[in-house]
């Protein structure tokens, strides 16, 4: 008889463990095992546990293994989190099985060897047996939905406890975000905070609604936050830094004139603009909608247009904000010049135009949302034997599941953004919507996006500055591993099961609407490489640089008001600190917006790094080596981070990867 060893490793996870009895057997190239119980196997989490499979003939090369699991007379089913199966063969070869998932069922499961196959590379017709039926499984398990007209499709489901086990919450994950939740809630309701309706009288007060959750950055707002220069700086360095772009000629509904704006140095508007000084921020895509009615008030929402100059030191200053999209006279020119009040309300109703446009658009449609889409697709359409499905899977970790959670608490009828803020309601997803609709695929790609934008240039930019690193850097590791698995254009376009993931992400993800400019299908190695590039981009470094400095800036809540209660002002000179203390948001519905961006900006303990991989789905050595070269490359940076920031009054700490997360996992 011939002996096989086989090793399985059982996840360090809680309920990892099981006291069913496991099976296995053994497909090889030129025969098979027979189905072998497991007995003397004791599986407890984190267990690794050798045993062996006797075979009568040489099973040829192993093609995959076969793994059920069943209760016994003492036991009831349970669930089972294998990470993967080593087996030693007689020749000596060593063949390793990759598996991260849970087996809570009866069924027979196949598991590939890892080296990763396209489908033409399926010899075998049992390989191309287990990769269709795995294929078929998983678009049952997980189906497409519309959650409302014009949005990405989104993954079906009743809630997050009704997804798979494997893309859930982590036991700890889910813990501590109750936790955090709940701290947070009770904290607010002592205080009696969470249901007084009356207006703040003393700004100062906001301060202590969190007294022990300040951060330096929130308390350097808090200090700075009426400065001019602060205000300019977040559009740079915030959360918020994909907006501003050089202005070489006004828009036609922004009439600012040379002997409005002050230039210092004798220099005037014009001039600045033809040297490339100006810059603009312009919220048109939330033009026309109507604003939320909170707790029975109506709100306001503007679409402001802000202008910047770049003064000599390189400091971005404002120097013009119009409220609303159409000139007239009821919507004055504010200027830096005007009196205290009028220039500091134009200023809080552009930051809280800015909190919708963020939030909606660049954080939930432009990474969550589109995380999602390209883990639905991936999941739908790429068997797990598949290159790209082990180059992108740790991206998508908990992707599903946080997304249901903000569709149910968030963005859900009685959820905290419907409720409280300006562009919640009817209209939140009418925002994503057009948000939708002008959406690039460029836009998408940093160096394409700094481009277009003409923000190559300007001082102090460092989420252009560690970006565009972080892409090229990731781009380094996509393309090694990609032209590692596809040597010509030919393979690409003959990879049938790649043709189809993308074109799940241009039907689902962005509704067939070509003027994107997403790929339907790729042509060439070097736009698959550029395609996975911005996948992982998104998912990971594009996600921390809009999501993980949000309670830095919001915690000060006149720096980023979810909502305003009084429209904007139609004249100047009718401003004081009365209108604006009526203007902010009353103190339940601040503190509501506060306990959620306290929530969505904790770390969890179970955080995983961009470059760290916990689950080897790769077992080769060069797509291994690179991940180790990736590290590396990734560990540089972030000391050239560390020291960068040493010299900044504010550190820009967002794209360290040290604290970029390797997937939408908040
Ligand atoms: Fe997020």
């Amino acid at each position: 008889m011939l002996v096989y060893q086989v090793t399985v490793y059982t996840g360090d996870r809680v309920g990892a463990a099981t006291l069913n009895n496991v099976h296995i057997k053994l497909v090889g190239t030129d025969d098979e095992s027979e189905r072998k119980w497991l007995k003397s196997l004791v599986i407890f989490r984190g267990s690794i546990s050798t045993y062996t499979v006797s075979c009568p003939n040489s099973l040829g090369k192993l093609v995959l293994i076969e793994l059920d699991k069943r209760h016994n007379h003492l036991t009831p089913d349970d669930a089972w989190f294998p990470e993967k199966v080593e087996i030693k063969s007689p020749e000596g070869n060593i063949y390793t099985f990759p598996i991260h998932c849970w087996i809570s069922d009866r069924e027979t499961h196949r598991f590939r060897e890892g080296k990763a196959l396209r489908i033409f590379d399926e010899s075998h017709s049992l390989g191309q047996y287990a990769r269709k039926q795995e294929l078929s499984h998983r678009k049952v398990c997980y189906g497409w939905d519309c959650f409302d007209a014009g949005m990405p499709n989104s993954i079906e489901a009743d809630g997050p406890c009704s997804l798979p086990s494997e893309i859930q919450f982590s036991f700890t994950k889910t813990a501590e975000f109750g936790y955090t939740a709940l701290t947070a809630l009770t904290e607010l309701h002592l205080k009696g905070l969470d249901d007084n309706h009356r207006n703040w009288e003393n700004l100062d007060h906001i301060k202590e609604v969190f007294c022990n959750k300040h951060t330096p950055i929130s308390d350097y707002v808090h200090e700075h936050w009426m400065a001019d220069w602060l205000f300019a700086y977040q559009f740079l360095n915030g959360v918020h830094p994909t907006l501003i772009r050089r202005c070489k000629t006004l828009p036609e509904n922004f009439p600012v004139t040379d002997d409005m704006v002050f230039i210092p140095n004798g220099s005037n508007l014009s001039k600045e603009l033809t040297l490339g000084n100006i810059y603009l921020c312009d919220y048109k895509n939330l033009d026309g909608f109507p604003a939320n009615t909170v707790e029975g008030i109506q709100q306001y929402l503007t679409a402001p247009l802000v202008l910047f100059h770049k003064r000599d030191n390189d400091k971005l200053m404002p120097i013009a904000i119009q409220l609303k999209q159409t000139p007239a006279e009821d919507n004055p020119i504010f200027l830096p010049t005007d009196s205290t009040y009028d220039w500091l309300i134009a200023k809080i109703f552009v930051r809280s135009a800015d909190f919708t446009e963020h939030q909606l658009n660049a954080h939930f449609l432009r990474t969550h949302l589109m995380a999602e889409v390209f883990a639905v697709s991936l999941l739908r359409k790429l068997p797990m034997v598949h290159p790209l499905y082990k180059l992108l899977i740790p991206h998508t970790r908990y992707t599903l599941h946080i997304n249901e959670l903000a569709r149910s608490q968030l963005i859900g009828p009685t959820g905290v953004f419907t409720k409280y803020a300006a562009s919640g309601g009817e209209v939140l997803n009418r925002i994503v919507a057009r948000s939708l609709s002008s959406m690039t695929y460029r836009s998408l790609c940093i160096p394409d996006d700094i481009a277009d934008r003409d923000m190559q240039d300007l001082p102090n930019f460092y989420y252009r500055d560690d970006g565009l690193q972080l892409w090229d850097i990731v781009y380094k590791f996509v393309q090694g591993v990609i032209q590692y698995y596809y040597k010509s254009d030919d393979e690409v376009q003959r990879d049938s099961e790649l043709q189809t993931w993308i074109g799940n992400i241009f039907q689902h993800g962005f509704l067939s609407q070509q003027q994107t400019g997403i790929p339907q299908r790729f042509n060439t190695v070097p736009e698959l490489i550029k395609f996975a590039t911005m996948v992982i981009f998104t998912c990971s470094c594009q996600h921390a640089a809009v999501n993980n400095g949000q309670y830095d800036y919001s915690f000060w809540m006149p720096n980023t008001p979810i909502t305003l209660q009084r429209p904007p002002p139609t004249k100047k000179g009718t401003t004081s600190e009365a209108t604006m203390l009526q203007t902010l948001p009353p103190i339940s519905v601040t503190v509501h917006g506060i306990a959620v961006v306290w929530l969505l900006s904790r770390q969890s303990s179970d955080f995983v790094p961009l470059e760290h991989y916990p689950e080897d789905h790769f077992t080769e050595e060069t797509p291994r080596q690179l991940q180790k070269d990736f590290k590396a490359e990734l560990d540089t940076l972030s000391i050239a981070i560390s020291n960068r920031n040493k010299g900044l009054d504010i550190p820009y700490t967002y794209l360290d990867p040290k604290n970029i997360e390797n997937s939408v996992a908040i």
